[in-house]
């Protein structure tokens, strides 16, 4: 059933004058189209993790997120999707409830907990119902938790299928490219494709120098350790995460009037700037067939629109001089 919904996912060739005068072709593969609740990477990550809490008899799951993530997003409308009811455990102030990324996840029927900064680096790394229910109260005894962003062993099993699809689709050739925070979708990837491709996964956070250990443990406990066709580029985080630079803003505008593809800033947008600027230093031989994953995340964008909208209410701009979203 997953399957079929990775392979339903269109591909799409992209067609940037400068990139194939450099002999690169991109064809993108647009999982943010899949007709779901919450296109994307996410579902297949929680998809494993769901089954696991209907397996182990649980009707209400939890999971951890700030205030604008897409995690949160998508396991507030894919649990109701599939008869959940959920719970999010929320870094920051309570009047984020009214963001667009939370007011969706309130309207598919997820109940919000806000905690400050240092409660949620204590509370995230809980596992348990029993455990949050110690800290937090009773109320949270009977959830099933799901680590934030999904990034556990189920979330990468359920990853493989998105693997899977493309060994059977892709060209034996083509490098497939996506962005990482946790590696937990690289990882999946990986062990799905079992060697059939290369795969450069472009770390969207700054340190991030770490994450190829920890994708490598992940392949240890899943039995892929032979899987080994797979880097990580940690050098294109761009500042951070979620920065935006002038030159990316720029990047998205031209990339998106061009090919009249949504991207974001956050995920797809670092990383097709960041197959840009390689192919600017012409790190690809010409003839190189790129795959790049749209891991969606645009609901996302609207963040960006509402967190200007507060800091110029705060600097005192009235509403209707704003453009927002
Ligand atoms: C839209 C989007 N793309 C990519 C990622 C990166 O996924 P991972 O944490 O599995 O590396 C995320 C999750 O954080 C995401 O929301």
């Amino acid at each position: 059933m997953l399957y079929q919904l990775a392979q339903s996912a269109p591909m799409q060739r992209v067609q940037l004058l400068e990139w194939e005068q450099r002999g690169v072709d991109l064809q993108i593969w647009r999982l943010d189209q899949l007709d779901v609740a919450a296109p994307g990477n996410k579902l297949f990550k929680l998809d494993a993790n769901l089954r696991g809490a209907r397996a182990a008899g649980y009707s209400r799951v939890l999971s951890f997120g700030g205030a604008f993530s897409n995690h949160i997003h998508a396991l507030a409308l894919t649990g109701a999707a599939q008869g959940f009811s959920t719970v999010g455990i929320i870094r920051g102030e309570a009047d984020a409830a009214n963001n667009p990324t939370l007011s969706d996840a309130v309207a598919a029927g997820m109940q919000l907990h806000f905690v400050d900064r240092s409660s949620y680096r204590m509370l995230s790394k809980l596992r348990h119902g029993d455990d949050l229910g110690a800290a937090l109260g009773a109320q949270f005894v009977d959830c099933y938790v799901i680590p934030e962003g999904g990034a556990n062993d189920l979330g990468v099993i359920g990853c493989k299928v998105l693997g899977a699809a493309l060994a059977n689709t892709a060209h034996a050739d083509a490098q497939i490219v996506l962005p990482c925070a946790t590696g937990t979708t690289l990882a999946g990837l990986v062990a799905g494709l079992n060697n059939a491709n290369t795969v450069l996964g472009v770390a969207v956070l700054k340190g991030a120098e770490s994450m190829a250990a920890t994708v490598r443990t992940t392949l240890n406990s899943i039995d892929a350790h032979h899987c080994t066709r797979w880097s990580i580029d940690t050098a294109h985080h761009g500042g951070g995460y979620a920065r935006m630079s002038a030159d990316l803003e720029q990047f998205i505008a031209n990339f998106q009037q061009q090919t009249r593809i949504p991207i974001e800033p956050v995920y797809s947008g670092k990383m097709l700037y960041a197959i840009h600027r390689r192919i600017e230093r012409d790190d690809f031989e010409r003839g190189t067939r790129l795959i790049a994953l749209h891991t969606g995340g645009l609901q996302g964008m609207r963040g960006f629109g509402y967190r200007k909208t507060q800091q110029m209410n705060k600097a005192g701009f009235s509403h209707s001089v704003l453009r927002v979203g």
